[in-house]
Order: C-alpha cells, then sequence, then structure tokens
C-alpha cells in the first residue's frame, strides 16, 4: 500500500483529500502547523505531526519514519488582500518553505510531488475560458509566491529527477460529509453569502454591477472541492508514466456574484441583503478555466458541476457542521 504525506492536511481542501484517500484504504501522513487549519479536521487514522513544512528535522523525523510515496501540498497562505500588506510572510512560507519542503524531499529520496496553485498565477488574463498555456502574468504577492514555486517545481525536475504535477484551482467550494470550507479570516464568496443569509454580517458587497457581463457582476469559475481532490488521486496514477504535469481545475462554467446569492437564497430560503460597491482594483470581468487537458489527459470529469448542487452541500453543512456531527 502507498503511503502520502499530505501537507496543509487540516485545511479546507488538504482535509477533503485526507478523507478521500483514507476512505480508498491509503496510509496517510499529515503534516500542518494548524496556523489556518484546524485540529477537529485532522483525520482520526491519520498520522499527525504538527510543525512547519519548512522545519528540515521534522521533514527528516517524518520520512525516516515513514516510507512515503508522494507528498500533496496544500499547504499555503491564502489571502490575497493580505499578501498585498505583507508580502514577506507569503513569501517566506509559500515559497521559502517550499522549497524546504522540496529541499527535504530530495535529501530523503522522496520524488514526487503535487502541489496547489493558483488561478491568481494568471492576474488579469485577456482570454476566457484559460488555458495551461495563457500567459502567467500574477498581479499580487499571493499569485506570485505560487507561480514562482511552480518554476522552482519544474527546475528540481530537471535537475533533481522530481515528478510532478502542478493543479491551478479556480474558485474551491462545498463541503463533504466531513469538511467544509472554513477560513478564520474569510475571503471568499460563497462562506462570506452564508454569513450575510445568517446575519451574521450585515450584507454582502457587490464590487461593480456595470461589468461587460449579463448581469453586470463578475463571472467567476466554481468547482467543488471533492471534484478538485478527484483530480489529485488520479494524477498519482498518471504520475507513473508522466514526470512533468500541470493543470488548470474548473468547471469551465462560471456564475456571476448575482447568480451565487440567487442560488444561496433559493437553498437557503433565506434573503441575503446585499449593497452596491465600487469596482476592486485589478478584478476582471471573467476568469473561467479551460479543465479540458485534466479531462483528456486524466479523465477528470466534475461530478458536481451545478452551482446549486455546490451550494447545497456546503449549506447542509453549515447547518450540520462536521465536526459537531
Ligand atoms: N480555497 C481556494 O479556493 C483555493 C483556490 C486556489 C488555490 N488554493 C490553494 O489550495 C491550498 C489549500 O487551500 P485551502 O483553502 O484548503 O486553505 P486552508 O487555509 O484551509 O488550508 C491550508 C492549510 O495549510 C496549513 N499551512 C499553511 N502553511 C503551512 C506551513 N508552512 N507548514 C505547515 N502547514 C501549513 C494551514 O494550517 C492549513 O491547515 C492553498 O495552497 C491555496 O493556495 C485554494
Amino acid at each position: 500500500m502507498n503511503k502520502y504525506l499530505v501537507v496543509g492536511g487540516a485545511g479546507y481542501i488538504g482535509g477533503v483529500c485526507v478523507e478521500k484517500m483514507i476512505d480508498q484504504g491509503d496510509d496517510v501522513v499529515i503534516l500542518d502547523n494548524l496556523k489556518t487549519g484546524h485540529k477537529e479536521n485532522v483525520h482520526p487514522k491519520a498520522a499527525f505531526y504538527q510543525g512547519d513544512k519548512g522545519d528540515a528535522a521534522l521533514l527528516d523525523k517524518i520520512f525516516s519514519e515513514h516510507k512515503i510515496d508522494t507528498v500533496l501540498d496544500f499547504a499555503g497562505l491564502i489571502q490575497v488582500g493580505e499578501s498585498v500588506k505583507e508580502p514577506s510572510k507569503y513569501f517566506q512560507n509559500n515559497l521559502g518553505q517550499g522549497l524546504d519542503l522540496l529541499d527535504g524531499m530530495m535529501k530523503n529520496n522522496v520524488k514526487k510531488i503535487i502541489f496547489s496553485s493558483t488561478a491568481a498565477v494568471f492576474g488579469n488574463p485577456k482570454v476566457a475560458p484559460i488555458n495551461e498555456e495563457a500567459k502567467k502574468d500574477p498581479i499580487n504577492p499571493y499569485g506570485e509566491s505560487k507561480y514562482f514555486f511552480e518554476r522552482v517545481i519544474k527546475r528540481y525536475s530537471e535537475a533533481y529527477g522530481l515528478k510532478y504535477t502542478v493543479f491551478r484551482y479556480f474558485n474551491a467550494c462545498g463541503a463533504t460529509e466531513q469538511s467544509r470550507e472554513q477560513h478564520a479570516q474569510e475571503s471568499h464568496l460563497i462562506p462570506l453569502i452564508f454569513q450575510a443569509a445568517k446575519g451574521e454580517r450585515p450584507n454582502i458587497a457587490l464590487f461593480g454591477t456595470d461589468y461587460d457581463t449579463p448581469d453586470g457582476t463578475c463571472i467567476r469559475d466554481y468547482v467543488h472541492v471533492s471534484d478538485l481532490v478527484d483530480a489529485h488521486l488520479l494524477a498519482i496514477k498518471k504520475m507513473e508514466s508522466s514526470p512533468a504535469n500541470e493543470y488548470n481545475l474548473g468547471n469551465g462554467s462560471g456564475y456571476s456574484v448575482k447568480e451565487v446569492i440567487s442560488a444561496v437564497e433559493k437553498i437557503s430560503g433565506k434573503t441575503v441583503p446585499v449593497v452596491m460597491a465600487e469596482r476592486r482594483a485589478g478584478d476582471p470581468a471573467r476568469l473561467i478555466a479551460s479543465s479540458e487537458k485534466a479531462k483528456t489527459e486524466l479523465g477528470w470529469e466534475p461530478k458536481y458541476p451545478e452551482i446549486e448542487q455546490i451550494i447545497e452541500s456546503a449549506w447542509n453543512a453549515e447547518l450540520n457542521p462536521p465536526s459537531e456531527k
């Protein structure tokens, strides 16, 4: 049986990955510093190490205690706004500690990694849908930290024989039986709309209602977390025969901010108060992924492509949090 190290496995997407791997019978080790993750997300059947992915001694310990086949690196700081104010924190964590992780892997002869990158590497792309060849031109330190690390991975692959898969997620959302989106500093649209629906925040702001889209609000690509994780499971198999892989992951069909709000109102039966606000700098009208490459090469097909399915799973988890079941 193969053993996997899931770095960031106490977080949202990493937590779903651990859940699915254990459900299919894999052996899983988690490394997480719990800075934005949650102790209750740590799967009881996984071995758990609390610490930084930049801790060389801890990596040596983990790799000596477990024969790891592949590392899945979900560990990152993810707040775009914070990254603009505190770039050092983002480059240190996402890039610097990423390098330490790779060096720990090379030293211990662990030669396969799956890395969580982001649509933010594309910045404000001129094309829609966005495929893997689109120009990478990140416009904030978060996107840059991810893009620089993608480049590092490629160089390690060329020089040291590292096999890799880079996934660029668009907007991860939805929940599973055991995991839901729960960021302490929430910046993602669906959880923010839920807070407004539940009266935990006064309203939700529509940042720009005059975009060149059918209802004037920005269109984004929402992909269910369970579908995202399925792509990782397929990639593990693919890396046996293909050493260097990169894929954009989204539904390919975007939804506007107003459409997402309407879907939340429909599913929750609650009214979401909205206010109009100015456009935010650097918000493109449309960000939609082309995931044709993942479909063709990995045989990946999203099982929850409809926004109502995504919201329903997230709303059910909101009403009945997995940790309280
Ligand atoms: N959520 C999204 O919509 C989205 C979109 C694009 C890309 N991503 C990427 O996916 C990954 C997972 O995102 P998420 O939403 O699950 O975030 P999350 O904050 O829920 O999970 C990240 C986890 O990594 C841990 N972590 C962070 N830095 C660490 C370090 N240096 N050492 C050890 N542990 C560390 C945190 O404690 C947390 O448990 C991130 O790398 C993010 O950039 C997420």
